[in-house]
């Protein structure tokens, strides 16, 4: 930052049980900042009424310096919604956040401004570019989270942008953040962030996450738990897939209904195509396609485009059968199941690119 920058930064931290890491950690931030030329930055603690005192420490530090905000939640816990709430009281162009242990080096902030400067939404600080890493993890810890990364860059669109999608450490453009979007859950408030919108310009830069200076971390086996419902939760293609299953369940239990009532074949396969469509549409519309808005097409158009679509996957499957069977000698079954995966991925493009695309 140079000198004479107005540096309009926020910086929101979240802390549970953190007295003996709060006060060098805001120290630290100041010279650092300070030693930048940066003074228009506020750094805003959001607590969850910590046992052990952290919210005095902040309070009594906050009475000397106003640039010091402490925000006391008592009724919520949990590290995603407090920086969430962090960010929605900011004030400044640019929020950073990050951890209060020392594991995420202050030194690199000024680093991470100037990087944003350069047109970008969102910077992350990453360990997993070059020149990026961890200091003291075992070989599990580090296995453990690079697989994270990798099913949710698999699973999740916004998130292949960067390598460290886990990261708890980052700066924003404020106003490129819709934060109404957000339903946080666990930790992983870059990958809600990342996930749920999916035109942000993002880049990352390298640092190395360092020991816990003090303290303990606060993660559990509930971590793991919430991270794979939180995949789930933003995951287009998963919940796509999830409703494609039920509209197989659907489909079926509605053909073997209408034979057992005597009706015939024919009617009784369309019957189950069409009540698996209607069904498999509603539940994209208020579960997979939800967090979109201002869509593109109405109703009655998502309505007919989305029977067209499902008629390209019923005909891609049959062909594929067809073709698979007659002229590969694949067993009908098998060339059935790699026509529903064809159709599958058919459907879900048409779906994602076309019937419930946003308008821009
Ligand atoms: N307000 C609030 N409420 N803060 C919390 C809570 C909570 O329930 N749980 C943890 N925190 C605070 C901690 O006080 C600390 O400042 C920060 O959130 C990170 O918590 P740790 O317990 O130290 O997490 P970690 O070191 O295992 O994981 C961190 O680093 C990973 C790698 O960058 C987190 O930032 C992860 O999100 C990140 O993936
Ligand atoms: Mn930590």
């Amino acid at each position: 930052m140079n000198p004479s920058s107005n540096c309009d930064l926020s910086i929101v931290i979240p802390t549970y049980n953190e007295k003996d890491n709060i006060e060098a950690l805001l120290d630290k931030i100041r010279n650092v900042l300070e030693k930048s030329g940066c003074n228009d930055y506020e750094i805003i603690v959001v607590d969850d009424n910590s046992p052990d005192g952290t919210a005095d420490i902040v309070r009594k530090l906050g009475e000397k310096d106003d640039r010091i905000r402490l925000i006391v939640r008592t009724k919520e816990r949990g590290l995603a919604t407090a920086v969430k709430e962090g960010i929605k009281q900011s004030k400044k162009r640019f929020v950073v956040v990050m951890d209060a242990d020392f594991q995420h080096p202050p030194e690199l902030i000024p680093d991470l401004y100037e990087s944003i400067q350069e047109g970008y939404d969102v910077v992350v600080a990453s360990r997993y570019v070059r020149g990026g890493g961890v200091e003291g993890w075992s070989r599990l810890r580090l296995v453990a989270s690079k697989t994270g990364c990798l099913i949710a860059r698999m699973l999740v669109r916004g998130a292949r942008k960067v390598r460290d999608n886990m990261s708890g450490f980052f700066i924003i453009r404020r106003d490129s953040i819709d934060l109404d979007r957000l339903k946080p859950k666990g930790y992983k408030i870059l990958l809600e962030i990342l996930g749920r919108h999916e035109g942000l310009k993002v880049r990352e830069i390298p640092y190395t996450f360092k020991n816990r200076k003090a303290g303990k971390s606060k993660i559990s086996t509930n971590t793991l738990v919430d991270f794979l419902i939180h995949v789930f939760n933003i995951s287009e293609p998963l919940k796509f897939a999830s409703v494609g299953l039920s509209g197989v369940i659907v489909n079926l239990g509605t053909m073997w209904l209408s034979l057992s009532l005597g009706l015939s074949k024919e009617i009784s396969s369309l019957l189950g195509i069409e009540l698996s469509i209607l069904s498999n549409f509603t539940l994209h519309e208020k579960f997979t396609f939800k967090g979109r808005r201002d869509k593109k097409y109405g109703l009655p158009l998502r309505l007919l485009f989305y029977h067209a679509s499902s008629s390209v996957s019923a005909v891609t499957t049959f062909t594929t059968m067809l073709v698979t069977s007659e002229y590969m000698g694949i067993h009908p079954l098998l060339g059935q199941f790699i026509g529903i995966l064809l159709g599958f991925t058919a459907n879900y493009l048409l779906s994602s690119r076309v019937i419930w695309l946003e308008q821009h």
